[in-house]
């Protein structure tokens, strides 16, 4: 065989492995069923494990409310550890989870509003879109309803644009009767919103961490975010969370702040 013929055929087989290549790592729809999971519309998620760099205290810097987000999608592993971060398990022999919660009563429930293209697994595969509620003890979502609700649930979060524009969003919800039924009155106005608060910090520390932006959003009609969310008996909604890639980098050094505060100091 002569030098040309070997030449075209070494060309021949890188071309058929760059197909192959493009095959393999194009993103494509991902069915449920695609995620490691072993029945239809469950997706176990990657086990929780330290990804990000970032110490706390950089994180508590840099933690803002993001309201403007790139086009990219969220990476399912750091989906994964934002919703563990939010209401996960931290103490196995316990049961106990990543926020304190009065009397260990643990009213929350967490649901994830996923965009089109909005989530993707390390292969380049497109979680479905969807709501899908968070468990936290198998650490997985479960479909609760099939298709892209951001508009959705925009319109009904008072048409806050940031709420359609993020890939995905949290939504928290809480059964009100777990707390009130050991603490009264007292359980609903205070310990429920208290511990709503832990979880939406949680989020906002691992979501800057690993180079996202969220907001946390109060202002919506329940009833609205109930239905289409598709929410359970019982369940109120207290929060919803927006989470993307920012659009624009925001960046504060701890300097500025020893400055401002100096200056406060010295009334300079
Ligand atoms: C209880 C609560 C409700 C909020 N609701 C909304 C909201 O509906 N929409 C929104 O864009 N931001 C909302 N925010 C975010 C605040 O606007 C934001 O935290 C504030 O402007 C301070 O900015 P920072 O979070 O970057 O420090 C809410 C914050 C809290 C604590």
């Amino acid at each position: 065989m002569g030098s040309r013929h070997i030449l075209v055929s070494v060309v021949l087989a890188l071309a058929v492995l760059a197909y192959v290549l493009v095959l393999a790592y194009a993103p494509r729809p991902l069915q449920v069923s695609q995620v490691v999971s072993t029945t239809e519309g469950e997706v176990f998620l990657p086990l929780p494990r330290p990804i990000s760099r970032v110490s706390i205290e950089e994180a508590i810097l840099l933690r803002r409310s993001i309201r403007d987000y790139a086009e990219d999608p969220v990476a399912l592993e750091h989906l994964a550890l934002i919703l563990w971060a939010a209401y996960g398990i931290t103490e196995p022999r316990l049961g106990f989870r990543a926020v304190p919660s009065a009397g260990a009563t643990y009213p929350l429930e967490v649901y994830v509003v996923v965009g089109t293209r909005g989530v993707v697994s390390s292969v380049g595969a497109y979680l479905e879109p969807g709501v899908y509620k968070y468990d936290a003890h198998r650490h997985f979502l479960k479909l609760v309803k099939e298709g892209d609700y951001r508009r959705e649930l925009a319109e009904a979060a008072l048409g806050q644009p940031w709420v359609e524009e993020a890939p995905v969003s949290i939504v928290v919800f809480a059964v009100f009767e777990r707390t009130t039924r050991v603490y009264g009155e007292r359980g609903r106005v205070r310990y429920v919103p208290m511990e709503v608060g832990h979880l939406g910090q949680n989020v906002y520390l691992v979501a800057t961490a690993l180079g996202y932006g969220c907001v946390v959003v109060g202002a919506f009609y329940d009833d609205r975010v109930k239905a289409v969310v598709g929410a359970g008996a019982g369940e109120e909604p207290m929060y919803i969370i927006p989470i993307g890639v920012p659009a624009r980098r925001h960046y504060v050094a701890f300097e500025d702040v020893w400055n401002y505060i100096t200056s406060k100091r010295t009334g300079a």
